[in-house]
């Protein structure tokens, strides 16, 4: 039941709202200040969520490993650098190039639309790309949509190079992300094989979206369970985008409480939810390996695996 306020209540709520959302924009702002800056000396004691995001100490699994490339002179590009990822899974390598911007950002564009998508590629993605290259059989004839990608949607690039689902489309909110992904297309030759655009959670109910959207037997998602604003709104777009049958494969550390947040609002909205701390083992012996090293706090850093499944008629429950 929504709340009845008069007149100068309604004002303190406003104004409440506005110093909410002030505070939201302040915080991002000194993220990405830091990350951007790229400092070392900055104070990384967690204190909250948002400053939690800005600790970068520990940067990846070396699951998925990235060398520079050399493009040469007729495919040179000024505004970013490319690198080649790759991983190898028992003997075979999966590489992709992968173009990283190297413009700074203005003002405008830090304060405009969530940009942590551009800071560099998560863990969570990172081990969900390795996740679906451990997996590739699970892919064949699905149709299949990342949300919250960031600026190179590697898990969905990886299916639509590696595997045979029938249908790849990527999505991020921010839209220098997705003008990045759209290089990394091209370059790799995958134009015939996915698409991209930009999809904000937020827009699923209120308008018409992409041509390209429909619903989807998979949809992933890497670390984009921590905004608390957006929750509910991801929790809606995965609803209205998963097929019957389908599933949600949604990576993420606890970060706090957001990843169980997230998952008992999921539940509450009719997913059937199973969560997982153990789901690949060469995953899992890197995580215990990190475990000694003081930069690597599991909290924040391991992701977990839930699984959403839209199920009509079964009651939903976590395992
Ligand atoms: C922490 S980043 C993760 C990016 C990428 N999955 C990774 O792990 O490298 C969170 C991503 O969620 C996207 N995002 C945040 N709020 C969003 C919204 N309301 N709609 C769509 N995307 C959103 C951001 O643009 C950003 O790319």
């Amino acid at each position: 039941m929504s709340a009845v306020y008069n007149g100068s209540q309604q004002q303190q709520v406003y104004l409440q709202h506005h110093k909410n959302r002030n505070e939201v924009a302040r915080r991002r702002w000194k993220i990405l200040a830091r990350a951007l800056q790229k400092t070392s000396d900055i104070d990384t004691t967690p204190m909250n969520v948002d400053d939690i995001i800005s600790v970068r100490r520990f940067t990846t699994f070396n699951l998925v490993t990235s060398k520079p490339l050399t493009l040469n002179n007729s495919s040179r590009d000024t505004a970013a650098s490319w690198f080649e990822y790759s991983a190898t899974i028992s003997q075979d390598t999966y590489s992709l190039n992968i173009r990283h911007p190297t413009r700074s950002f203005t003002a405008a564009e830090l304060m405009g639309f969530n940009n942590t998508g551009n800071i560099c590629v998560w863990p969570s993605e990172e081990v969900l790309a390795y996740y679906i290259l451990c997996n590739l059989k699970y892919f064949s004839g699905k149709t299949v949509l990342e949300l919250g990608g960031g600026m190179t949607c590697l898990a969905g690039l990886m299916v639509a190079k590696y595997t045979a689902a029938a249908n790849i489309h990527v999505t991020d909110g921010n839209i220098s992300a997705i003008d990045n992904v759209q290089f990394i297309v091209k370059h790799n030759g995958l134009e015939n094989r996915m698409t991209c655009s930009v999809l904000q959670w937020g827009d699923i109910q209120n308008r018409p979206i992409d041509k390209h959207i429909s619903a989807y037997d998979i949809i992933l998602s890497a670390d984009c369970l921590f905004f608390d604003e957006a929750r509910q709104d991801l929790i809606e777009t995965i609803w209205a985008l998963l097929n019957e049958g389908g599933t949600a494969l949604v990576m993420a550390p606890r970060r706090g409480r957001t990843y169980e947040k997230f998952a008992e609002e999921a539940k509450m909205r009719g997913f059937h939810c199973k969560s997982k701390q153990y789901y690949n083992e060469h995953v899992w012996n890197r995580h215990l390996k990190l475990k000694q090293n003081c930069d690597y706090d599991e909290n924040i850093h391991y992701p977990m695996l839930l699984r959403l499944r839209k199920t009509y008629g079964e009651n939903s429950h976590d395992s």
